[in-house]
C-alpha cells in the first residue's frame, strides 16, 4: 500500500550570525596606522605574543582614533545583539587589541574568550574584484594559498571531517571594514607578504545580563 503524502519539514538549525560593517574612515585609518607605525611598542620582537595582554581603550590619551574606533565598535555591537535576539540590559566587558603583523606573519587557527569577537582593518593588501566574504567556494579550493585572507571555519564540532558538510568561508578585508561574529567560531588569518606591515585592531565582548542571578554572574571570569 502506497503513501499518499508526506510532510517534509526542514530545520536549519544553529545558523552562525556574521555581520560586517563598511565604513568611510580613511582619516581614522591614517590615525590608527601612524600610531602603530611610529610607537615603539608595536615594532617589538614579541609584539604578536603580547598583543592582546594590551587594551587600547586604556591608551586613548595617545591617540584620540582609538575612543573613536570603541564607539564604532559599541554601535556594531548593538546591530549584532539586535540581529541575533540577545535583549535587555547587559554589562559589557570590552578589549580592544592591536594586529600589527608584518610580511610572513599569520595567525594560527584560534578562538576568543569571550561571546562576540570582531575586527576592524587599518591597512590590508588589496583583493581586486573579491568579494568580502565568499562562502560558497568548492573546498578543493580550501586548499589553494591567498596572502592575508581571515579564514572562517565551520564551527559544527568536526563536521568538515565527513564529506557534505564541508564548508567554510574566506573574508578579505579592507579598510575600513568591521567584521563581527561569535567567539567560538574558529577563524585564522594567512600568511601576507606585503612589505607594508598588515593592520587591525580586534575587539573582544562579554555581555553579562544586569538581572543575573548571583551564581551565575560568578561565572563571568572578565570582571
Ligand atoms: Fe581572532
Amino acid at each position: 500500500m502506497g503513501v499518499a503524502s508526506v510532510n517534509s519539514v526542514r530545520y536549519d538549525l544553529f545558523p552562525t550570525t556574521v555581520m560586517t560593517f563598511e565604513h568611510d574612515a580613511s582619516a581614522l585609518n591614517q590615525a590608527i596606522a601612524d600610531h602603530f607605525l611610529n610607537h615603539p611598542r608595536y615594532a617589538r620582537a614579541d609584539q604578536a605574543e603580547r598583543s592582546d595582554s594590551l587594551n587600547l581603550m586604556d591608551i586613548v590619551d595617545e591617540t584620540k582614533a582609538f575612543a573613536h574606533l570603541q564607539s564604532m565598535f559599541e554601535r556594531a555591537l548593538g546591530d549584532y545583539c539586535r540581529a541575533v535576539g540577545w535583549r535587555g540590559d547587559f554589562d559589557l566587558a570590552m578589549q580592544m587589541f592591536p594586529n600589527v603583523a608584518p610580511p610572513r606573519h599569520y595567525v594560527p587557527s584560534h578562538n576568543h574568550v569571550a561571546h562576540v569577537a570582531a575586527v576592524y582593518y587599518v591597512h590590508t593588501p588589496a583583493f581586486d574584484g573579491k568579494p568580502i566574504i565568499d562562502a560558497d567556494a568548492d573546498m578543493t579550493d580550501y586548499w589553494r594559498a591567498e596572502e592575508g585572507v581571515l579564514i572562517l571555519h565551520d564551527p559544527r564540532f568536526n563536521a568538515s571531517l565527513n564529506g557534505g558538510w564541508q564548508h567554510f568561508a574566506r573574508v578579505y578585508p579592507k579598510p575600513g571594514l568591521m567584521i563581527m561574529f561569535p567567539a567560538f567560531l574558529w577563524h585564522e588569518v594567512t600568511p601576507h607578504f606585503s612589505n607594508a606591515a598588515r593592520l587591525s585592531v580586534a575587539a573582544n565582548f562579554t555581555l553579562t545580563p544586569k538581572d543575573a542571578a548571583a551564581y551565575e554572574r560568578r561565572l563571568d571570569f572578565s570582571v
